[in-house]
């Protein structure tokens, strides 16, 4: 029998959806809303067959783009939030470090795809192309190696790859709501959770 999630991880999910209703509409130079762009990469996700912990990680790998209130335009103004470090941090004490990482790594894995594959590079949407300026540019070959090290580094590759499917104009996809099963599956085990938080 499963063990039903406690009223205090329920919060946290529900803190997430919020957070996504309220500030989603925002779309940092996409032709996509930020809400669509999650539901669109979770939705490739899904389609993949992919784990529901990579699944979660799509829906929230620029989670971090809706906490660092510097406005969808910051690129604009040559600033580059660490929008993926704002949203690993913010998860981390909720989420199976898998997804933290696939969240925390997604860009980097972006550098690297755009060292690694020039198509990627060629590829990249207008908005894409001047963040990727601002994280520093494509990956040199020792820092690809090291990000290769990471054990973590396949797992965000899959997600950097859902993340530049995900701008579909017009694409249908599940509600917001449709992923809470799949967030409830990727939080931490209660204990671990509760010594992050600690
Ligand atoms: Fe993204």
């Amino acid at each position: 029998m499963t063990t039903p999630p406690s009223a205090r991880r329920v919060d946290c999910l529900e803190e997430i959806l919020t957070t996504y209703h309220r500030y989603g509409h925002a779309h940092y130079g996409e032709s996509v809303s930020e809400l669509e762009h999650a539901l669109q990469c979770a939705t490739f996700a899904l389609r993949a067959g992919e784990p529901a912990v990579l699944i979660a990680a799509c829906l929230l790998h620029d989670y971090g783009h809706l906490r660092h209130g510097l406005g969808e335009d910051c690129a604009d103004r040559g600033i580059d939030a660490g929008h993926e470090s704002i949203g690993a941090a913010a998860l981390a004490p909720h989420f199976q470090p898998a997804l933290v990482a696939g969240v925390a790594l997604h860009v980097e894995a972006k550098r690297y795809l755009c060292f690694a594959e020039p198509e990627h590079l060629a590829r990249l949407s207008p908005a894409s192309s001047q963040s990727l300026r601002l994280q520093g540019g494509p990956h040199d070959a020792a820092a690809a190696r090291a990000f290769l090290a990471h054990p973590h580094s396949a797992l965000a590759l899959r997600v950097r790859r859902y993340d530049e499917l995900g701008k579909v104009p017009g694409m249908t996809t599940p509600s917001l709501d449709a992923f809470r099963d799949v967030l409830l599956a990727a939080l931490r085990p209660e204990r671990d959770a509760a010594v992050a938080q600690s």
